[in-house]
């Protein structure tokens, strides 16, 4: 039997202080059996998706409930029939220290503005071990995407993206 075609995940992350690039670090250290290329928003053309089969945005939450800029850039500009062909999922930088009420706000927007465009999106988790009053990114219960909190639970980043890249794992199977 000829071996199945490895699949290519693409991470395209918006980053003003580092730790959404750290952990898209992380996601490709753990994600083994994948091929995994890293892309800061401020520097990728849009075109880049093209090349692969599961786009993994990473975004920061900054102002009060903002998107990461560079980010936003990124998906203004990117072909919409193009992104929804592709498997998506998501992961949230954010503070439930000091923005209790905007926490990961900009994981909520950055799934709203793709759930528009029709796109698949996996990788959804309990809001369970984290302390926050109000967050966008809480959709039916659940938060959207994987969400890290390097100012005050930075401890808990490694096991959460190991968890959440065996569950991605499964979920792309099936
Ligand atoms: C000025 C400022 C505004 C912020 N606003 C929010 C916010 O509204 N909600 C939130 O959850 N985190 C907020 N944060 C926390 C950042 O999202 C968090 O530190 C994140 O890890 C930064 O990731 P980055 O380095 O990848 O940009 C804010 C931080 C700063 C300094």
């Amino acid at each position: 039997m000829p071996e199945a075609k490895q699949q290519k995940i693409g991470i395209i992350f918006g980053s003003s202080t580092g730790n959404s690039e750290n952990v898209a670090i992380l996601l490709q250290q753990s994600f083994t059996g994948f091929e995994i290329e890293l892309w800061d928003a401020a520097h990728a053309n849009p075109n880049i998706i093209e090349q692969y089969d599961m786009i993994i945005f990473g975004v920061s939450t900054w102002g009060i409930g903002d998107i990461q800029e560079d980010l936003t850039e990124f998906i203004d500009a990117v072909d919409v029939d193009e992104l929804s062909r592709k498997t998506i999922a998501l992961y949230g930088l954010g503070d439930q220290g000091t923005y209790r009420e905007s926490f990961v706000d900009a994981l909520g927007k950055i799934y709203h503005l793709l759930n528009k465009m029709n796109c698949r999106i996996i990788g959804k988790c309990s809001d369970e071990g984290y302390q926050f009053d109000q967050s966008e990114a809480l959709v039916n219960g659940e938060f959207v995407g994987l969400v890290i909190d390097e100012d005050v639970q930075p401890g808990l980043t490694k096991e959460r993206v190991k968890n959440w890249v065996e569950q991605l794992k499964n979920e792309l199977n099936e």
